[in-house]
């Protein structure tokens, strides 16, 4: 097993625009994928091959924590619009304007969404792609949790709307819809001459991903049967069992997440910082839950549950959430 070329082995890099074209609807060739470490890695090295110190870069609150700190660490601004609970998790694309200063170089997007599960409609990704054009920004569209949507929920790759594949960078990977993530391959797609500037970062970060983790991952894309419909199936009966549960417990409320692994449950009627409430929650009922503040300021108030765990698990893990709240409001009302 030897290094590969910087960009990936064409294996894989035409595995991944093969993908693209059949999934996705967009044509990108083999020349416009860069494979990563992971697809942390490919959002590290399109931030820093996009932003210079002071840029602004949209992003959503809450969020995947990456795509705030990673901006700060460049030395770059994230500002952030917000994806309120009371309007679907999606995004108020007024809010989005009001932001975009001469300063603004891109907006993030994650659908679906981590941690609130949302899915960003067609309608919302065809008018963001007008604003986007209109206010000549990139776009950073990250689709890691595509493949795991419920209910007849559609995924839109904005890159497939027109005038968009030339100011989108497509972001993905193998970690979710393959369970992948300890192999830690993702990879960006989007016009040649940005994949040539990001590999730079690329080349002197980590070289190239593992030789066999890339063959791995080609043959998962090829090859893929009905494994991940089989484990989207099961994904949606943990979710539904978690999201009735949740919904049963005095003080707590959950909406549906559309897509991905994670429940935003409200716990704003407990009167409680989400820290303290994911601290406790960890203590008593030993449930780990992140404290939904993390993930931006918008997310204070909020729980994130992941239910990429048993059945089982999950049913027990709501049993505990169940008592241990039952319990923090006896003693709260003594
Ligand atoms: C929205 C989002 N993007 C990217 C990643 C990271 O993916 P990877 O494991 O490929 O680095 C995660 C991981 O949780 C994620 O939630």
């Amino acid at each position: 097993m030897h290094y590969t070329s910087n960009f990936g082995c064409m294996e894989v890099r035409q595995a991944i625009a093969d993908k693209l074209k059949r999934e996705n609807n967009i044509d990108y060739k083999p020349g416009e994928v860069l494979v990563t470490v992971g697809l942390s890695e490919a959002v590290f090295a399109v931030l820093a091959t996009i932003l210079n110190r002071g840029d602004e870069i949209l992003v959503p609150d809450p969020v995947w924590l990456n795509y705030m700190n990673v901006p700060n660490l460049l030395g770059a601004k994230p500002v952030t619009y917000s994806l309120k609970e009371e309007n679907g998790f999606q995004m108020d694309l007024d809010e989005v304007r009001s932001k975009i200063t001469p300063r603004t170089k891109a907006v993030v997007i994650v659908t679906p969404n981590n941690p609130t599960g949302g899915v960003l409609s067609e309608r919302v990704l065809k008018e963001l792609a007008e604003i986007a054009v209109a206010n000549d920004l990139m776009v950073l569209s990250d689709e890691v949790y595509e493949r795991l949507i419920y209910d007849g929920e559609k995924h839109v790759s904005i890159a497939s709307l027109p005038g968009m594949k030339e100011r989108t960078f497509t972001l993905n990977g193998m970690s979710k819809a393959y369970a992948m993530d300890g192999w830690r391959l993702g990879y960006v797609a989007a016009p040649e001459e940005y994949i040539l500037a990001m590999n730079k970062f690329h080349q002197y970060n980590t070289t190239c991903a593992p030789n066999f983790v890339q063959l791995a991952s080609a043959a998962a894309l090829n090859e893929e049967g009905d494994e991940v419909n089989a484990m989207v199936r099961e994904y949606k009966r943990r979710r539904d069992h978690a999201v009735k549960a949740i919904n049963e417990i005095p003080g707590l409320s959950c909406q549906c997440p559309k897509g991905a692994f994670y429940i935003f449950i409200n716990i704003k009627e407990l009167g409680m910082k989400s820290a303290e409430a994911a601290d406790y929650l960890l203590e008593e009922a030993k449930i780990a839950l992140v404290p939904g503040d993390v993930f931006g300021p918008g997310g204070e108030g909020y729980l994130r549950m992941s239910f990429a765990n048993s059945y089982e698990n999950v049913v027990e893990g709501c049993e505990r959430l169940a008592e241990a709240v039952k319990a923090l409001r006896e003693r709260k009302e003594r």
